[in-house]
């Protein structure tokens, strides 16, 4: 569709067939250029796609064709030509405007360009600190503009469910108060202040509850999160969530509404999202995955063998098969018990990595063997019992882990997702679930206190408010967790709308009154002002984008992402600020 925003006529993906022997203008860079005996070809590209153009020396008197020698790589032209039917066998059934060219008559270099110092090709050959340098030749790669598409749909996609539902969006600010989601928090120094900080907001968590008490209903916001933290994969130190609020709720109409809203922005970016979505409470998941986000497209399930090694001769089986709290649980890995020992001992400090004292292992070899450190300590009757708990075949490598549940959990967890790498276990299509009822609380060991499971505002279920201050750690709480692919992909829950009881939980979790006061005095002031029950939720935009586009880091999805250190390295922020700048503020470096 020709539109008329532009210099060109049509895009560098548009022409087919049924345009040859038009007469079109095309702008965009030179991807690749062709010197063929006197012909010039040059693929021309840009967001859209790429277009054959083609310059003949007897063509409108040669100017075109001269101009043609002199462009170089990522030079940006515009030329004007006739569509023409590429000669037989010339034809690129790989491009959509494969089977067409344009023979240029005209042509206008706008730019000149510097060599570039990668190759502008969806294949990567340079290191990503080269790649995040330049980001705006990266960008210039047909992936990078088909990701940031994607992103756009479903950001956009995202805005007309919620939209269509009656949700409102509102802007909430970036200058903020420091809010607690568990990181640490970016400060800005006030300057008319001096001494008194912004932070940049977590998330709008206490804004939005704030807006339900102002009686906005249903709100939601594509918002700008920030977190002083350690970075990976999947995190960046600035992130966007669509933030989703309601009012006059309870659990099962909002995740009723959630799961409504996210099956209609998945379809529109043809991803099918099967509704009602599972749900899987934290203890099974835990339990069964040795995670809270497990990726249930392939099975490797925790197995409990605690009652089996109960009077094994295998001391460090026996003593947490008969210490209260403390489990033996295994895995099985098919496939990697034809694994050469050199490869299977590997496994062993991965598991170290997750926590494990030690990582049992047998390998039941596909000859009929069995290779294992620790089975001649077992009698037949606890093999055979094995054998059939673990559903053991032959080629399989059965792992194990003998510590507290929660830890035996987690190390086999980690080791369930290594295996399904090393393995390459298929991962087709995508896999959607609730992980839901977490604990209220956890006991966090390094600070030697209680620590929310969620965050501080989560809604204690109700049968156990009795107990908060009895039995804490054993408190359910109103969470949802959403899991894509083995991602936490958003999460949220039902919010306490009562100040009381939200002031027991915050003396649960170590505020005094007087530092709750300082930190949330808006919030226990407002929640006294007829706060309705409130609930919501905030997808992780980034992170369903990556996902969606199958890329393995966050920072494929994201226009100017940062560094593992949290740099930028186009602009080399952050930066030094001059002396002035920090006087004004009142500010000294150490
Ligand atoms: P939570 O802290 O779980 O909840 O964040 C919601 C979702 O945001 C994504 N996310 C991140 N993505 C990229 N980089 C990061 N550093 C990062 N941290 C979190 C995750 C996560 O699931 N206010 C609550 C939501 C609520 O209860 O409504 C909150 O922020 O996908
Ligand atoms: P050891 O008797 O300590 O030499 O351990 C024998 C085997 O058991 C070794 O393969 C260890 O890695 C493994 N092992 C030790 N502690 C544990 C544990 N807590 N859970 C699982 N395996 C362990």
């Amino acid at each position: 569709m020709p539109d008329s925003y532009s210099l060109h006529t049509h895009t560098c993906g548009e022409l087919r067939n049924n345009n040859i022997g038009e007469t079109v203008t095309l702008t965009g860079w030179v991807w690749h250029r062709r010197d063929h005996g006197g012909l010039i070809f040059i693929d021309l590209r840009d967001r859209k796609g790429m277009t054959q153009i083609s310059f003949d020396p007897e063509h409108s008197g040669g100017t075109a064709f001269h101009t043609a020698e002199r462009v170089r790589l990522e030079w940006p032209i515009m030329v004007t030509g006739t569509v023409r039917k590429r000669p037989e066998g010339m034809e690129n059934a790989r491009i959509e405007t494969g089977e067409v060219e344009v023979l240029v008559s005209e042509i206008q270099v706008l730019n000149t360009s510097l060599t570039p110092p990668f190759q502008i090709e969806d294949r990567v050959d340079s290191s990503e600190d080269v790649r995040l340098r330049y980001r705006y030749l990266d960008l210039r790669r047909p992936k990078m503009a088909e990701n940031l598409k994607l992103r756009n749909d479903f950001t956009f996609a995202m805005r007309e469910a919620l939209h269509n539902r009656d949700f409102t969006e509102v802007e909430t600010p970036s200058l903020f108060k420091s809010t607690p989601e568990g990181a640490r928090d970016f400060l800005v120094p006030s300057r008319t202040q001096p001494g008194h900080f912004y932070a940049l907001p977590q998330s709008p968590q206490l804004l939005k509850q704030l807006l339900m008490i102002g009686g906005v209903e249903r709100y939601y916001q594509v918002a700008k999160c920030f977190r002083d933290e350690d970075l990976r994969a999947d995190r960046q130190p600035e992130f966007t969530q669509v933030d989703v609020e309601m009012s006059f709720v309870d659990q099962d109409t909002v995740m009723h509404a959630l799961e409504d809203v996210l099956h209609d922005a998945f379809a529109k970016v043809g991803v099918d999202m099967p509704t009602p979505l599972r749900r899987i409470s934290y203890w099974d998941a835990m339990d069964t995955y040795g995670t809270d986000k497990p990726d249930t497209r392939y099975d490797m399930k925790l197995v409990d063998v605690t009652d089996i090694f109960k009077d094994t001769k295998f001391k460090v089986f026996a003593n947490s098969a008969n210490t209260e709290g403390e489990v033996v649980k295994c895995i099985n890995a098919k496939g990697a018990g034809a694994w050469p020992r050199a490869q299977i001992d590997k496994l062993e400090p991965v598991a170290a990595d997750l926590g494990a004292k030690g990582l049992a292992w047998i390998a039941f070899r596909p000859d009929g063997t069995i290779n294992s450190p620790i089975v001649k300590f077992f009698s037949d009757e606890e093999m055979a019992a094995l054998r059939e708990r673990a559903q053991v075949e032959l080629g399989d490598l059965v792992m194990f882990a003998a510590t507290k549940r929660l830890e035996a959990d987690e190390i086999l967890g980690g080791m369930r997702s290594y295996m399904a790498d090393a393995l390459e276990l298929p991962r087709e299509g995508h896999d959607f679930l609730w992980v839901v009822d977490f604990p209220l609380f956890h006991w966090d060991e390094d600070r030697k206190a209680y620590a929310s499971e969620h965050m501080p505002f989560t809604q204690p279920m109700e049968a156990d408010i009795d107990r908060l201050e009895t039995e804490p750690l054993s408190c359910g709480s109103h969470t949802y967790d959403f899991v894509m692919d083995g991602f936490e992909a958003g999460g949220g829950g039902m919010r306490i709308h009562n100040a009381d009881l939200q002031m027991r939980v915050l003396k649960l979790l170590g505020f005094t009154e007087e530092r709750a006061e300082e930190q949330f005095g808006f919030l226990m002031e407002a929640l006294k002002y007829g706060a309705p029950p409130m609930g919501g939720f905030a997808l992780g935009l980034d992170r369903v984008c990556m996902l969606l586009t199958g890329s393995d880091s966050i920072r494929e999805v994201m226009a100017f992402p940062k560094t593992s250190s949290g740099s930028d390295l186009m602009s080399a922020a952050p930066s030094e600020v001059t002396l002035r700048q920090l006087k004004e503020l009142s500010l000294r470096l150490l």
